[in-house]
């Protein structure tokens, strides 16, 4: 069954009248997605970045403030929870202490109608908990199991209604390292085998990045970044999902943009077109645009761009008289220039001062400028000691090795940087003996991203 969530949305009032109203919180903001049928999308993001409300939403427990719910083709959104046909599985299992763990499955099963004859129901119990395996278990409490069995046990009993999309809301967090990886396995093989369409809530990104088919990353419930795990971790749309996910973390440092280029400890690292030149800031940059409707413009990006592009003429009589005194009566064509513009969006609408525009002009040239700092991104594991294609040398000075299994972690910080930033480099144990004792060595970069301050991705 494919979930499919349209501009999904949940406010939490803010608490308090008058001026100790706390914000109002967008728990989930506009979110719109699709999971496929029988896959596994894993939901991850930090804590109250809007996963476990999301994921009540999908099952009907909270109200959306705006948006839809649709499994299939059919609008879920107002259908009660018991109606959606849904197994759920929260962090705390919640199994009946008092049943044994065939009548905990079986439990869901007694309000199935028609009713379920004893044999009926004693099958679809001995079906799902062979499913997860624990049929040798029936017979036992719940005190009676290990964490990992209890958790099993949650699955059988959320499956045992044969659901068309099963929620689970961060379901291993209560197992111990070793057990949480046995049973995430578990979970994705039940997953596979059910064929069921799953949603799995989690902050660890390792777990997310394991299981599933999909992964959704979260910030402030709004959807940072959706694809297949290996593409969001190599391709990281912004900085937020860059540090997010990988561990040991990205390593983040400071560079710099001039003329084109990117620097790293003043020296030039890397051109490209994704540097801009300054050449580049146009009059017709969307930003002047955005700014104007922020201040009351109101026409179409179209029109507006259509005017601007010149393709729109205006009378001259707008102009000034000449020497003569003659005020020109045929039509020219619109000149492009700080003061046109800003009359042309004062008769649209535009509320703010010529000072006021012109400031925010100037503010987005210095932006759209090429002299700025920006953050360089390389993983830990993408430095390498020998030169790479044409990319240039990043010093670092070390300041102690550390083993790691079969490789070495090298803690320094790129030479020329202000502050604490650490970075770690990972590189083969092999290579050891060529940075035993130094204080400074030099590095390449097999890849890395470049972002603007904000966190917005260049390269
Ligand atoms: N019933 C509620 N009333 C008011 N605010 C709420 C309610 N439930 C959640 N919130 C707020 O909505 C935001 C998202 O919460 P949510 O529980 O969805 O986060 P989460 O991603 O599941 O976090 P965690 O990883 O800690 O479980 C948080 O800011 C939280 O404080
Ligand atoms: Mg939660």
């Amino acid at each position: 069954m494919e979930v499919r969530l349209e501009n999904l949305t949940k406010v939490f009032p803010g608490k308090g009248t008058g001026k100790n109203k706390a914000p109002d919180v967008y728990a989930v903001n506009d979110v719109t997605l699709t999971v496929e049928d029988g896959k596994l999308l894993g939901l991850l993001g930090p804590s109250g970045c809007g996963k476990s409300t999301t994921l009540y939403l999908i099952a009907g427990l909270h109200k959306p403030s705006g948006g839809k719910v649709f499994f299939g083709e059919t609008d879920m959104t107002n259908v009660p929870p018991e109606n959606r046909g849904i197994g759920l599985v929260f962090q705390n299992y919640a199994l009946y202490p008092h049943l044994t763990v065939r009548q905990n499955i079986g439990f869901p099963l007694d309000n199935v109608r028609p009713r379920l004859t004893k044999e009926e129901k004693e099958e679809v119990i001995q079906q799902v908990a062979a499913l997860v395996d624990i049929h040798n278990l029936l017979d036992r409490k719940p005190k009676e199991l290990s964490g990992g069995q209890q958790q099993r046990v949650a699955i059988a009993r959320a499956l045992s209604k044969h659901p068309k999309v099963l929620l689970l809301d961060e379901p291993l967090s209560n197992l111990d390292a070793r057990l949480r990886l046995q049973t995430r396995e578990e979970i994705r093989r039940i997953q596979r085998e059910a064929n069921v369409t799953t949603i799995f809530v989690t902050h660890d990104q390792e777990e997310a990045m394991s299981i599933s088919d999909t992964i959704v990353v979260m910030d402030h419930g709004i959807v940072q970044q959706m694809d297949a795990p290996q593409v969001v971790y190599d391709e990281p749309i912004n900085l937020f999902v860059a540090k997010f996910l990988g561990s040991p973390a990205i390593n983040i440092f400071d560079g710099e943009l001039k003329n084109g280029a990117l620097y790293i400890d003043g020296k030039k690292y890397d051109t490209g077109k994704e540097y801009a030149s300054k050449g580049e800031f146009s009059l017709l940059d969307k930003g002047i645009f955005a700014h104007a409707v922020d201040h009351g413009f109101k026409q179409l990006e179209e029109e507006y761009f259509a005017m601007l592009e010149g393709r729109a003429t205006r009378h001259v009589h707008d102009a000034e008289a000449d020497e003569e005194g003659n005020v020109p009566t045929e039509l020219v064509p619109f000149e492009l220039n700080r003061e046109s513009i800003f009359d042309y969006i004062c008769e649209h609408g535009y509320t703010g001062k010529y000072e006021d525009f012109s400031l925010a002009v100037d503010l987005l040239r210095e932006e759209k400028k090429n002299n700025r700092p920006v953050k360089v991104g390389i993983r830990p594991e993408a430095f390498s000691r020998v030169p790479v294609a044409t990319k240039g040398v990043i010093p670092v000075d070390i300041f102690f090795i550390e083993h790691k299994g079969r490789d070495i972690s090298i803690i320094g910080k790129v030479h020329g940087q202000e502050g604490k930033d650490r970075v770690r480099i990972i590189i083969p144990a092999e290579e050891r003996v060529n940075v035993i004792g130094k204080e400074k060595i030099d590095l390449y970069a097999k890849r890395f991203y470049v972002f603007e301050n904000s966190g917005t991705r260049i390269k």
